[in-house]
C-alpha cells in the first residue's frame, strides 16, 4: 500500500476522509485538541485490518508540520496529502483583538502554507494534495472576517503551489465545503443559525462529513490527473 497523510484526520470532516483513504493507503492522521477522537478512529480502522497511525502535532508550527510529514514518510511512498486543519468563531470585525487575528491566521493560513511547502517537497511524482477551504472564502459571511481572509489565502496559495509542482505530475486543489454537520460546527453555532444555514443551499440541508470526503476523493482519483489549481465547490449549491 502507498501512504497518505491527513492533517486533522481525526476531526469531523477529517475522519470521513481517513475512512475512505484507509481502503487503499496506510494513513497517518494528526490531531491536536482531541486525541481521543483520533485514537477511537485508529482502533476502528485497525479492527478492519488497516494501518492508521495517529500523532499529536500543532499544525500552526513548523516543527509540528515537519513532524507529521516525517511520520507519514516512514510508512511508505507518500502519494496523498489532505489538509483538514482549520477552525473559526464569529467575532464582529469591530471587536477583533490582535490575538484573535493572529490565532485565526495561524490556524487557517500559516498552517496551510507549511503543509503546502512540505507536501510540494515530499509528495511523490503523480501524487495528490487536497486542501480543505471553506465557502466563507467566496461568500464572505458576516462575523467571519479573519476566517474568510485566511481561507481565501489558502486557496490562492493552493493555485500557486499547483503551478510549482505540475512538472512532477502532482495535482494541488482545494475543496470548499459549505455548512457541514460536525461536532465542531455545532459547538460554536447557535441552533437557529444552524437551521438557517441548512436552508441556504439548493439541497436545503447541511452537508455531511461524508459529502465533503466524497468531493476530496474525486480530486484524489486517478481520473483527476488533469485537474489542478482549482477549487471544488462542495456546498450543496450555495450560490
Ligand atoms: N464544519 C463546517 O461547517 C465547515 C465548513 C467549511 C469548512 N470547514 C473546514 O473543514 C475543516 C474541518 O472542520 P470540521 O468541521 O471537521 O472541524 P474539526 O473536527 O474541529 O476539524 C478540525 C481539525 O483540525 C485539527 N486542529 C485544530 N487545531 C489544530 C492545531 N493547532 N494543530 C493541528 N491540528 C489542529 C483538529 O484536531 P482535533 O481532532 O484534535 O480537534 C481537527 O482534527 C476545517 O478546515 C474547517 O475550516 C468546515
Amino acid at each position: 500500500m502507498t501512504a497518505a497523510l491527513v492533517l486533522g484526520g481525526g476531526g469531523g470532516i477529517g475522519a470521513a476522509v481517513t475512512r475512505r483513504l484507509a481502503k487503499t493507503h496506510d494513513v497517518t492522521i494528526t490531531h491536536h485538541g482531541h486525541p481521543e477522537r483520533a485514537q477511537a478512529l485508529t482502533e476502528e480502522l485497525s479492527g478492519a485490518g488497516r494501518t492508521v497511525t495517529a500523532l499529536s502535532v500543532d499544525a500552526t508550527t513548523e516543527h509540528g508540520v515537519v513532524t507529521a510529514f516525517d511520520a507519514a514518510e516512514q510508512t511508505g511512498d507518500l502519494t496523498v496529502v489532505v489538509d483538514c486543519v482549520g477552525g473559526w468563531d464569529y467575532p464582529k470585525v469591530t471587536e477583533l483583538t490582535m490575538e484573535q487575528i493572529q490565532d485565526s491566521v495561524s490556524l487557517n493560513l500559516v498552517s496551510a502554507l507549511l503543509v503546502l511547502r512540505e507536501a510540494a517537497k515530499r509528495v511523490s511524482d503523480g501524487g495528490r494534495i487536497v486542501m480543505v477551504s471553506s465557502a466563507a472564502a467566496a461568500v464572505a459571511p458576516a462575523r467571519q472576517s479573519t476566517y474568510a481572509a485566511a481561507k481565501a489565502g489558502l486557496e490562492a496559495a493552493t493555485r500557486v503551489t499547483a503551478k510549482e509542482v505540475a512538472k512532477r505530475g502532482v495535482t494541488v486543489n482545494a475543496v470548499r465545503p459549505g455548512s457541514t454537520d460536525t461536532e465542531y460546527m455545532r459547538s460554536i453555532t447557535a441552533d437557529k443559525a444552524v437551521e438557517a444555514m441548512a436552508k441556504s443551499n439548493a439541497m436545503k440541508r447541511l452537508g455531511t462529513p461524508e459529502d465533503i470526503a466524497g468531493a476530496v476523493m474525486m480530486l484524489v482519483d486517478d481520473d483527476a490527473g488533469w485537474v489542478t489549481g482549482t477549487v471544488l465547490d462542495a456546498t450543496g449549491g450555495l450560490q
